[in-house]
């Protein structure tokens, strides 16, 4: 019988007691993601950036153009570098976790803003292999703000291994996402494939503190449908990948989504 997302995330704190030298070496994100702490101080500029642009604490943010604001501040996230920076200073432990060779990260990161009780700020629970991603690639998912008391992300342990065939989904279209439109370019699906109520009860809460990141594979069921936790919950993610690994670099409304550390 197949276990649950409550078993394997036993099963992931069992695995994540194996010292790091070990992991390192033999691999591998066993459950398909790990919470890593940031080496260098990058992320903490990176947040100062981010309050000096909305002049308010992150957790208190809102905005009454909430969609269009969240494109103006992706803009100002894509003029600085400091996910660049967050990328080298720990290339070493990412490639160790993802046994990468040669990193290459996404030049367009998104931005990710979830307000308490707000589910159309969210993208739900999904599969990035079901839009043309693949299981060699890789998220660095750097929240801004706590990830814990409700906010945090939420994936199926080792779902990863499953063949797609074991997470079937439907599609429809979401009226709130035109295409082409500034939701779609902000990450929001037009035409989202959702997965059973099964699956998506199944994923695991992954706390994860300002400071820390979870990296996970692109084949991992993962997402959040709503933020419960009481304050207003920053993210970004980074895809990374290995430069001669098997991956299509051109997707949609980004171009080529990759350039090398
Ligand atoms: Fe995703």
């Amino acid at each position: 019988m197949q276990s649950s997302g409550e078993d394997r995330h036993r099963e992931t704190l069992r695995d994540s007691q194996i010292p790091l030298k070990m992991l390192l070496k033999e691999s591998p994100l066993l459950p398909g993601y790990q919470v890593i702490k940031l080496e260098g101080d990058a992320v903490f500029r990176w947040r100062a950036r981010f309050s000096n642009w909305v002049s308010i604490k992150l957790e208190d943010y809102d905005h009454p153009d909430f969609t269009k604001n969240q494109v103006e501040l992706t803009k100002k996230l894509h003029s600085c570098w400091e996910w660049k920076e967050i990328i080298e200073d720990n290339a070493e432990q990412l490639k160790g976790f993802t046994q990468i060779k040669d990193i290459i990260y996404q030049k367009e990161p998104y931005l990710r803003i979830a307000r308490t009780d707000h589910p159309e700020d969210n993208i739900g629970i999904h599969r990035d292999t079901h839009y043309g991603a693949t299981e060699n690639e890789w998220v660095v998912w750097v929240p801004l703000t706590d990830s814990i008391s409700g906010g945090e992300l939420r994936i199926l342990p080792c779902s990863h291994r499953e063949p797609e065939e074991a997470y079937p989904w439907t599609q429809s279209n979401d009226p709130a996402v035109e295409k082409g439109s500034e939701k779609h370019w902000l990450g929001f699906r037009y035409a989202p494939k959702k997965m059973s109520k099964e699956v998506e009860d199944s994923c695991v809460r992954v706390p994860c503190f300002f400071g820390e990141a979870i990296l996970f594979n692109c084949a991992c069921v993962h997402g959040q449908i709503v933020n419960k936790a009481p304050w207003t919950r920053f993210s970004v993610d980074i895809r990374i990948a290995d430069k001669n690994s098997d991956i299509q670099r051109n997707r949609g409304l980004h171009g080529d989504i990759y350039v090398e550390l």
